[in-house]
C-alpha cells in the first residue's frame, strides 16, 4: 500500500496539542487511519532554522516532519504573502490586500525549502497530497527535482473569479504551477469553475472536459470535495457537554434569554463587524427583544501580526463597547464577545444550548462551524442556523436562512424569524441540513480525494 504523504503549511506536532484550526481537523482522522508522513511548519520561529534539518517524530502510526521558520521568514512568507497577500485575494477582498515584492520572494523561497528538505524524505511509493494557499508552487518544484509520484492538491479557501487573479503578483505562475499537480481538489462548484476558466484562460490548459484538462502534455483531473465534519461524533460531543460546569454557568448566566451564538477565528473575511452591525439592527428595528436574548460570539483571535486583523481587532473593540452602551441596560447585556478560544467540547456544548447559530462570513471556503452547529442540536428541540450564502456550506445547508453577510437589515430580519419560527419549522429545516451532512465524514473527503489521485495516476 501506498505511503501517504501530507504537506501543509501547518503541522500539529503532537506535543503541542491540537490546535483547532479547519485543516487540522480534517486531516487528523485520516491520517490516523491510513498511517504516513505529515510534513511543514512547526509553529516555531527561530533564527537559525533555516539551517536546521526536519525534526521527525512518531506518534499514533504518523510521522510528523517538521521545519522551523525563520523571524524574517514569518513575517514576509506567512504573515506577508500567504496572508497579507493570498488571503484577502482568495477571498475576494481586494481592499484588505497588501502587497510587497520582499514578501512574494520569501514566498518562493520557503517553498524551495520546504521542497528541498521534503525531497529527501519520500519515497517510490509515495503518494503527495499538498493542501492551501501556503504551498501553490510546491507541486511543480517537486516535479522539477524530478519527483514522479502522484501529487494531489487541496484549496480549503475559495477560489476567485477569473479577474481577481490580475491583483496577484504571478497569478499566471501560480496557475501553472498548479497544473503540475495531477489531481486538483476545490470545496464548490463554482471554485471548481473559476480555476477551470483561469487556467484555460490565462495559462493556455486545455479544457477537455469538465473534470480534466490538459497542460503541458499533462492530464489534470479537477474536482470539488467539500470538506466534512464527523457529524455523529460531534453530536455525541455536544449532547455529553450539556451535563458539565461550563454549560451549567452559561445556561444560568442566560436567565431564560434567548441564545445567538458565533465562533470564529477574528479574520477580516469571518464579517464580524457586519454580523454584530446586523443583531443591532435587530434590537432597533424589533424592540420587543431587547432584554430577551444575549449574543455570544467567540472569536479566537488569529494572525495578529498581520495590518487587517489588527484593523479588525481595533474596530470591534470600538463596535461592541459602543453597542453594549447604546443597547444595555442595568441588567441587560446584549453582547458578549470573547476573544479567547474554548475547548472544542465546550464550544459544541454552547451551539447545542443556542437558539440560533449566526454565522455570517464575507466569503469562506467551507465553514465547517454552520455544519457543526447543525450536529451539535437537540432533533427534537433544534436551534435555527442563520448562515452566510456566502459561505461554501451555503451550498449543502440550503434549508438554513440564507443572508447577504452584508446587508444588516437582512441580518436582523433573519434573526428575528429565527427566534419566531414554530417549532415544526425549525425541525423541518434542520432535518434537510442534517439529511445534508449526516451520511458523510471528514475521513470519507480525505478517503475519496486519495482514490480519485491514485486512479488519475494508475491510469
Ligand atoms: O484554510 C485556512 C486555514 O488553514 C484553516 O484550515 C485554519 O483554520 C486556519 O487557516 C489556520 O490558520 P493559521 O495556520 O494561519 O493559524
Amino acid at each position: 500500500m501506498k505511503r501517504l504523504v501530507i504537506v501543509s503549511n501547518r503541522v500539529p506536532v503532537p506535543t503541542e496539542g491540537l490546535r483547532p484550526g479547519g485543516l487540522v481537523v480534517v486531516l487528523k482522522d485520516l491520517l490516523a487511519r491510513q498511517g504516513g508522513m505529515w510534513f511543514g511548519w512547526n509553529g516555531v520561529c527561530h533564527p537559525d532554522a533555516a539551517h536546521l534539518p526536519p525534526e521527525i517524530q512518531e506518534s499514533g502510526g504518523v510521522e510528523y516532519a517538521t521545519i522551523g521558520l525563520t523571524p524574517a521568514e514569518h513575517r514576509n512568507y506567512y504573515t506577508g504573502f500567504s496572508n497579507s497577500t493570498l488571503w484577502p485575494l482568495m477571498h475576494s477582498l481586494p481592499e484588505c490586500i497588501h502587497f510587497e515584492r520582499r514578501e512574494l520572494a520569501s514566498y518562493w523561497s520557503v517553498n524551495e525549502r520546504f521542497c528541498e528538505n521534503l525531497l529527501p524524505l519520500l519515497r517510490p511509493d509515495d503518494i503527495i497530497w499538498i493542501h492551501d494557499y501556503h504551498l501553490l508552487p510546491l507541486a511543480a518544484l517537486l516535479r522539477r527535482h524530478g519527483v514522479r509520484q502522484p501529487i494531489g492538491f487541496f484549496l480549503h479557501t475559495p477560489f476567485p473569479a477569473p479577474d481577481m487573479l490580475a491583483t496577484a503578483p504571478d497569478g499566471g505562475t501560480f496557475l501553472r504551477d498548479l497544473l503540475k499537480a495531477d489531481l486538483l481538489g476545490f470545496q464548490t462548484a463554482d471554485d471548481t469553475a473559476n480555476f477551470i476558466f483561469a487556467a484555460s484562460r490565462k495559462a493556455g490548459a486545455r479544457v477537455v472536459d469538465e473534470e480534466t484538462l490538459v497542460f503541458e502534455g499533462h492530464k489534470v483531473r479537477v474536482g470539488t470535495f467539500p470538506v466534512e465534519i464527523a457529524p455523529q461524533h460531534f453530536a455525541a460531543t455536544a449532547a455529553a457537554a450539556m451535563d458539565t460546569e461550563d454549560l451549567h454557568r452559561l445556561s444560568g448566566s442566560l436567565a431564560g434569554r434567548r441564545l445567538i451564538f458565533g465562533v470564529d477565528r477574528m479574520d477580516p473575511t469571518k464579517g464580524l463587524d457586519h454580523r454584530l452591525a446586523g443583531y443591532e439592527r435587530l434590537l432597533e428595528t424589533y424592540p420587543a427583544r431587547q432584554r430577551h436574548v444575549t449574543f455570544l460570539q467567540i472569536a479566537a483571535e488569529s494572525r495578529t501580526d498581520v495590518a487587517s486583523y489588527q484593523a479588525l481587532r481595533n474596530r470591534l473593540e470600538h463596535q461592541i463597547g459602543k453597542l453594549n452602551a447604546h443597547c444595555g441596560q442595568a441588567d441587560w447585556t446584549p453582547l458578549r464577545f470573547l476573544t479567547r478560544g474554548s475547548p472544542r467540547a465546550t464550544v459544541a456544548g454552547y451551539m447545542r444550548l443556542a437558539d440560533i447559530g449566526y454565522i455570517t462570513p464575507l466569503r469562506d471556503g467551507m465553514n465547517l462551524v454552520a455544519k457543526e452547529f447543525i450536529a451539535a442540536q437537540d432533533p427534537e428541540n433544534p436551534g435555527v442556523l442563520v448562515l452566510s450564502r456566502l459561505a461554501g456550506a451555503a451550498k449543502q445547508l440550503d434549508a438554513a436562512l440564507l443572508v447577504n453577510p452584508l446587508d444588516h437589515d437582512d441580518m436582523a430580519d433573519a434573526l428575528e424569524r429565527a427566534l419566531a419560527m414554530s417549532l415544526t419549522e425549525r425541525r423541518e429545516r434542520w432535518q434537510a441540513c442534517w439529511n445534508a451532512i449526516a451520511n458523510r465524514t471528514a475521513l470519507g473527503w480525505g478517503l475519496s480525494f486519495l482514490n480519485i489521485l491514485q486512479a488519475t495516476t494508475d491510469r
